[in-house]
């Protein structure tokens, strides 16, 4: 199993207390907080845009993950990169020109990701693998918190983790979104997903606790 990172997804939190919900992250030792951005054009959703990216910033020094689930995402990218995004995906279900979009996140000096929905097939992101940082992998399809975990994910994640190490592209990480809880993450930790990014599973019942526990079922396999 590669070393666990834990992303609380912040669309689970308390927006009207987001910096109390960030402290308690902090506190619970999380490695990243995951920005959920929703359009309601690509996802049927609308949630968060690049001035609460700008306002959590200066609050914290945890790591942004930003995940775009928006169409057109390259209008948008600089201005969450200069927001303060320290990662940043697309989806390839979202951009014509994944080249391009990856170069616009990487010419920034974030770390680029390509999203993927749960059966989109594997094979329109393996040529853009090489220009990928980390690849996020849709557990549930995108739009909503506290959907349940797709188990064909599994097979996926094994079978993408296969490629990359096939493919001199060990260092590529995969990131796993969508229905993670105390009891199936060590069965994605063990398909080969690194970055396991919660919500509901995270901020349902007492933070710090989740947190612990999920760590215990990484550290157990
Ligand atoms: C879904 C979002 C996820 C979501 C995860 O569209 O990309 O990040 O918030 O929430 P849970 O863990 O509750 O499924
Ligand atoms: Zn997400």
């Amino acid at each position: 199993m590669r070393p666990v990172k834990l992303l609380p997804s912040l669309l689970s939190s308390d927006f009207a207390n987001l910096e109390s919900d960030i402290r308690k992250c902090e506190s619970a030792g999380v490695d990243m907080l995951h920005v959920d951005v929703m359009d309601g054009h690509f996802v049927p959703n609308i949630t968060i845009g690049p001035l609460i990216v700008d306002a959590i910033r200066p609050k914290t020094e945890l790591p942004l993950d930003v995940h775009l689930m928006i169409s057109d995402p390259d209008k948008y990218i600089p201005a969450f990169a200069e927001a303060g995004a320290d990662s940043i995906s697309a989806h390839v279900e979202a951009t014509a020109h994944l080249h391009r979009t990856l170069q616009l996140i990487s010419s920034f000096d974030k770390q680029a990701g390509v999203a993927v929905n749960p059966v989109t097939p594997l094979e329109s992101i393996f040529d853009a693998a090489e220009y990928c940082d980390f690849i996020l992998l849709m557990s549930v399809n995108p739009g909503f918190g506290g959907q349940k975990f797709i188990s064909s994910f599994l097979k996926r994640c094994e079978r993408l983790r296969t490629f990359l190490d096939d493919n001199g592209l060990e260092h590529v990480a995969i990131e796993v979104d969508g229905g993670v809880k105390v009891n199936n993450i060590a069965e994605i930790a063990n398909a080969g997903a690194e970055w396991i990014v919660s919500g509901s599973g995270l901020f349902g019942g007492d933070l710090n606790e989740n947190v612990q526990l999920m760590r215990k079922e990484c550290a157990q396999g």
